[in-house]
């Protein structure tokens, strides 16, 4: 019955990138219990192999489909390009995916040149290239694979002289290119917002899926009379596969102090 079903939601990515996916969602559904799990163990999925991505997809929403999660959200660009297919045939709840957002820069352009900043995992990607076939036919896109910038955002280094430094290097060749337009095309990347926006300058449009990816989560919990009534206040709880200490910088920077993250074994 629409409104009395408690079951969380469950958000997964390779680490604490996707708290930039969970804040979307915690803010347009506020009522909704959020179970976050940060594949600490295993990150980064930018240069794993598919395969294995997929598999550490497939443990993960495992586990969260254990938990008694209603749907899955892959709040990951890298994991969704590998593993989003099959995790939608093995498993009954709804999963929403990610990607780069492709379409709406080619619309939000002036002179038709798209940078993409992602991971080389997606980047590779032949879902990749297939947004690409869709909706770049007509504009120029660059691509940066920019492990460097996860790196930065596992550290919680969000804000450092060093990390505006990274940033530079890593926005500067899609400027040199004449790039008007960059796309975060990793759940990492939001988190440095204000310091790609500080390197792109104001004439240059930062675009990225989080909201897109909340009221998608919506829409599909709508359809089934999932959404929880607004009456409740949502619980979030965060997990990390790999040792809670190192992480806790970082989901500090990104998420605040509560709720203490828990560590999980998987
Ligand atoms: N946050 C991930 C993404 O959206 C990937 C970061 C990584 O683990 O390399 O693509």
């Amino acid at each position: 019955m629409p409104g009395i079903v408690s079951h969380p939601i469950g958000v997964f990515d390779s680490g604490v990138g996707g708290l930039s996916v969970l804040r979307q969602i915690r803010h347009l559904l506020p009522a909704e219990d959020l179970l976050y799990v940060a594949d600490t163990a295993w990150v980064p999925y930018g240069p794993r192999p598919p395969e294995q991505i997929r598999e550490r997809a497939r443990v993960v929403t495992g586990w969260l489909v254990e938990q008694g999660v209603k749907a899955v959200v892959v709040a990951c660009n890298t994991a969704t390009a590998a593993a989003v297919a099959g995790l939608r045939e093995q498993f009954a709840q709804p999963v929403v995916g990610m990607e780069p957002a492709v379409k709406p820069a080619a619309a939000a352009t002036r002179n038709g040149v798209v940078g993409v900043l992602a991971t080389a995992g997606t980047l590779k990607s032949t879902r990749f290239a297939a947004l690409l076939a869709r909706f770049a036919e007509k504009i120029e896109v660059i691509s940066r694979p920019s492990p460097e910038l996860v790196e930065l955002v596992e550290h919680g280094d969000i804000n450092s002289a060093h990390a505006q430094a990274v940033v530079r290097d890593c926005v500067a060749p899609l400027l040199e290119h004449g790039a008007d337009t960059l796309i975060l095309g990793c759940t990492h990347f939001p988190p440095l917002r204000p310091l790609i926006e500080a390197a792109a300058g104001p004439d240059v449009a930062v675009i990225d899926t989080g909201g897109a990816v909340a009221r998608q989560v919506q829409r599909r919990l709508a359809e089934t009379g999932q959404l929880r009534s607004p009456d409740h206040a949502g619980r979030v709880r965060i997990l990390t596969t790999g040792p809670v200490t190192p992480a806790l910088p970082a989901i500090r920077a990104i998420w605040g102090e509560e709720p203490v993250p828990e560590a999980i074994a998987l």
